[in-house]
């Protein structure tokens, strides 16, 4: 299907390399007609690749620092110049966890750490939204998007103060939806990703044998960067215009598993090794 997002304007927040997430959101948006803005921090912009994603989407980066409101303000500000008016969607993928990186296990957080994990990760989506809605950005029907995961329900060994970004990250994404929708019809959701092998993705400890054991637990299997590009562009569109206030589970059905053959098949084998004979 082409053409889902012609005449559609918007902003990227987190495309690093060609890896990320948001770059192959990117990708698809643009080849489905949209024209947008790509933003991410001044660190990022001198050691990531984002003017060759700027160059063939033709599209302008504005550098901010996403905990930060003046930031954020010239970041819609400008858009809406350089695009010629109000925004159709915005996605927030962005995350860091100092704790994560300096390996600070949950029972011992840093708490300098952890507040820079919220702030990052989960309050700058509220500051987006808060900027998005002062500023009346976002045309009616918009689509505003951040990225989650499964540790926000569920516990996972080692994903540590993330998990509870990502709780705190969705429900922004219910209480600022429902003012959103309300007040202007804007929609807010947040996606429930798969593991996935981006910059992000594998600074969590582990990440293989997460992405082994999802990807056996799955029955479509893992969902990887670009079929989540996909997924972004139907909720970016006006074919999803009343979904709003959703946490959106996009991994292959891993969230409604509990054991799957091909997951236990590697589970007795595993046993085997354990008790031979
Ligand atoms: N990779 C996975 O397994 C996975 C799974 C589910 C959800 N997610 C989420 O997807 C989103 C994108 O991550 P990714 O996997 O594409 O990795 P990525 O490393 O490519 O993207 C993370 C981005 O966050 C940006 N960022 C960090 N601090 C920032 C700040 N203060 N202001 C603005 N931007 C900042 C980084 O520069 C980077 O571009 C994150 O929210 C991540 O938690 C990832």
């Amino acid at each position: 299907m082409n053409d889902l997002l012609k005449g559609k304007k918007g902003i990227i927040f987190g495309a690093l390399d060609e890896k990320s997430m948001a770059w192959k959101v990117a990708e698809k948006a643009y080849e489905q007609g949209a024209i947008f803005t790509l933003s991410n921090t001044p660190v990022a912009l001198r050691f990531g690749q984002l003017d060759e994603l700027a160059k063939k989407t033709n599209s302008t980066i504005i550098p901010a620092d996403a905990t930060n409101i003046a930031d954020l303000y010239d970041v819609f500000e400008k858009s809406m110049e350089i695009l010629g008016g109000k925004v159709d969607f915005v996605l927030h993928s962005i995350g860091m966890s100092l704790n994560v990186r300096k390996k600070i296990p949950y029972p011992e957080l840093n708490y300098d750490y952890y507040k820079k994990t919220l702030d990052i990760s989960a309050i700058s989506f509220h500051k987006i939204l808060q900027v998005a809605y002062k500023l009346d950005a976002v045309n009616e029907w918009g689509s505003i998007l951040a990225l989650s995961y499964i540790a926000a329900q569920r516990t996972l060994y080692r994903y540590n103060d993330m998990a509870d970004a990502k709780a705190l990250l969705e429900s922004i994404a219910r209480s600022f939806g429902y003012i959103y929708g309300r007040e202007k019809k804007v929609r807010v959701n947040t996606i429930s990703q798969s593991p996935t092998m981006t910059t992000a993705g594998s600074g969590v400890a582990g990440i293989d044998s997460l992405i082994d054991f999802t990807e056996r637990m799955s029955p479509l299997g893992n969902a990887d960067a670009v079929d989540l590009a996909d997924y972004t562009v139907t909720l970016f569109s006006d074919l999803t215009r009343k979904v709003t206030m959703q946490n959106l589970f996009h991994d292959g059905g891993f969230s409604s598993m509990g054991m799957s053959l091909r997951a236990m098949h590697q589970y007795n084998k595993s046993l085997e090794v354990d008790f031979p004979g």
